[in-house]
């Protein structure tokens, strides 16, 4: 079994990057398992000083980290970047290495010429806490705030067969990177 551990960069109720990462764990394939993050919003700042000390948010964090085989982010942009509330996640890791050669992907939600400040960034401090970024299975599978329904889920079958195609492809990363 393959864990795969889901965060969103959005705290929005109603939020794209959610919904694509909840539809993602509705159609995970035999084999995968999902996990969903959700303390992004109970995350203190981050703080140099209180690095190795234990906030509950922190070791939630921690511990969620350990477990994964790998980690797929979908995120919004704000102002040309990542949000800040994420991008504080990822400074939780840097001190104590939780990413460092842990398969990860990104799906872009944000239709074509949209959201590559925030992508990029990404890419840029996953390189930099040493994450070991699957290339192939990061894509952009545009999810517009229409195409999430009532249950919460994207019903779109090309989202669907691309984030499965997404998943399919991080798990099999994860399992050649640990073999
Ligand atoms: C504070 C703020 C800043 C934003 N800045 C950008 C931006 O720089 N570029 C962009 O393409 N969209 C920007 N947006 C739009 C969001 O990325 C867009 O609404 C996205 O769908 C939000 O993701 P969510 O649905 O997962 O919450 C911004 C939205 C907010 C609230």
């Amino acid at each position: 079994m393959t864990v795969v551990l889901l965060i969103s960069g959005s705290t929005r109720a109603a939020s794209t990057n959610s919904a694509a990462l909840r539809t993602v764990s509705a159609i995970a394939p035999d084999g995968v398992e999902t996990v969903w993050y959700d303390g992004l919003a109970d995350l203190p700042a981050f703080a140099p000083d209180d690095d190795s000390t234990a906030h509950p948010a922190v070791v939630a964090l921690r511990e969620q980290l350990s477990r994964a085989d790998a980690v797929l982010f979908s995120t919004p942009e704000y102002a040309g970047t990542l949000p800040g509330s994420l991008k504080n996640l990822l400074d939780w890791t840097v001190g104590a290495g939780d990413l460092y050669g842990k398969p990860v992907a990104w799906i872009t939600v944000a239709p074509e010429g949209r959201g590559d400040g925030a992508t990029a960034t990404l890419r840029s401090v996953l390189g930099y806490v040493g994450a070991d970024i699957d290339p192939d299975a990061c894509r952009r599978l545009p999810v517009p705030r229409e195409g999430v329904g009532p249950d919460g889920l994207v019903a779109d079958p090309e989202f669907r067969s691309g984030a499965t195609a997404v998943l399919r492809g991080l798990a099999r990363h994860a399992a050649t990177a640990t073999s």
